[in-house]
Parts: structure tokens; C-alpha cells; sequence
């Protein structure tokens, strides 16, 4: 049902935010960690976001829009250490905004490279949405580059990491955009949200 997803509009201040109706699900997280790769994947379109071996080629929130029904929503990466200090606290101020004032965002994302595992940054941002009472997902990345024993031991350590984290929706689910494991599971989650 995602595979109709268009580009619609990329935003860069609060003011430009479209007023579209429909559900937004929302994808964050650190800088390269597969953001746009997991959209492409969700909406089965190759081109669609942009994907790049340079962190922080998403510098806009950008809205992709499935025939009325859905908006999948590309967050800038945080932690990019060469952006300059003023543009990555415009971004998060503009991810901020986004996150406490949008009243369709029915689903925030927040994905985790597998490889990588929970970083005091990511620590930090579900601190920050704990605070302000934001739902959200864990989704884990590029477990191709995983083994299932390595799977499963960053999936439980990340497990154990968020046990007391009362706005986390579980499962947590781990995904591969260039596999395609994990996909069906994450568009099934995604889906819910039409419902809700
Ligand atoms: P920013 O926009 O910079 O925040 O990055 P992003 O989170 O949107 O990441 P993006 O999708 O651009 O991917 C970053 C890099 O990771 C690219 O080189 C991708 O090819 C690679 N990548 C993304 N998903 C996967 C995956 O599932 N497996 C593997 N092996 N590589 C992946
Ligand atoms: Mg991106």
C-alpha cells in the first residue's frame, strides 16, 4: 500500500510546513544510519529519497505522499559532526518543532544502525521525546551486515537499554533495505497507523 509514494515537498523552516490531513509516519535518526534507504525500500521506489554514502545528505524535511491515504516523512540526521554547529541546531530546532506541533504525525521512527548500536546521542534524542510525551518506534538497520547471532545480541542489549522507556512501542524491529528482510513487518507497522 506504500508503493505509491511521491515526493511532495521538502522543508527547510517552520513556516513552509504543508497542511496536508492524513497520517504522517516519521523516520529520525543519526546521520547515515539508513533513513532514506528505509523509505525507498517501504515505497519499493529506488529513486525516490536520496541516498548517500556522506552523512548528512538530508539537510531538509522532506514529505512523500501516498495518494491521500499516508505521508512517509524524512527527517535530517542528527549527529553529523561536520555540519557547522549553526546548521545542525537549525535542523533540530526545525526536527523539534516538527515533532511537538505536528497533530497528524501518527508515528515517529527512530532507526538504529545494527552495526553501530544505541549511541549516547540516541540515548539523548529518546530522553528528549520521553520528555514531551512522543511515541515511537526502534527500528535497527542494515542487519545484512549482521550475522543472526550478532542480531540477536544487539537486539537484546538494545532491549536492555530501553526497558524503562514508557513512550517506546514495541516490537523493535530489525531491518535490511538492501536485503529487504524486515521490510513486510515495518510496512505492516507503518499500515496500522491508517487505522488508528
Ligand atoms: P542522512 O540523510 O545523511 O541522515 O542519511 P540517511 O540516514 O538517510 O542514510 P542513507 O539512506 O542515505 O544511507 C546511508 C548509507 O548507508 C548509504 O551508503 C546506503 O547505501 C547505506 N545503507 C542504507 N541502508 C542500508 C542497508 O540496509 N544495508 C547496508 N549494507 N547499507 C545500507
Ligand atoms: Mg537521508
Amino acid at each position: 500500500m506504500l508503493s505509491k509514494c511521491k515526493f511532495v515537498a521538502g522543508v527547510q523552516d517552520k513556516r513552509s510546513l504543508p497542511d496536508f490531513l492524513v497520517p504522517e509516519v516519521a523516520f529520525a535518526g543519526r546521520s547515515n544510519v539508513g533513513k532514506s534507504s528505509l523509505i525507498n525500500a517501504v515505497t519499493r521506489n529506488r529513486k525516490g529519497a536520496r541516498v548517500s554514502s556522506s552523512p548528512g545528505s538530508t539537510r531538509q524535511i522532506n514529505f512523500y505522499l501516498n495518494e491521500g491515504v499516508l505521508a512517509l516523512v524524512d527527517l535530517p540526521g542528527y549527529g553529523y559532526s561536520k555540519a557547522s554547529k549553526e546548521s545542525a541546531s537549525s535542523y533540530m530546532s526545525l526536527v523539534e518543532h516538527y515533532l511537538l506541533t505536528r497533530e497528524t504525525l501518527h508515528r515517529l521512527v527512530l532507526l538504529i544502525d545494527s552495526k553501530v548500536g544505541l549511541r549516547e546521542i540516541d540515548m539523548d534524542f529518546m530522553s528528549w521525546l520521553e520528555e514531551h510525551c512522543v511515541h515511537y518506534s526502534l527500528v535497527l538497520t542494515k542487519i545484512d551486515r549482521l550475522t543472526d547471532r550478532e542480531f540477536d545480541d544487539v537486539l537484546s542489549a538494545v532491549q536492555g537499554r530501553v526497558e524503562g522507556c514508557c513512550m517506546l512501542l514495541r516490537p523493535i524491529i530489525g531491518t535490511s533495505s538492501k536485503s529487504g528482510k524486515g521490510i513486510k513487518e515495518l510496512v505492516h507497522e507503518v499500515s496500522k497507523c491508517v487505522k488508528e
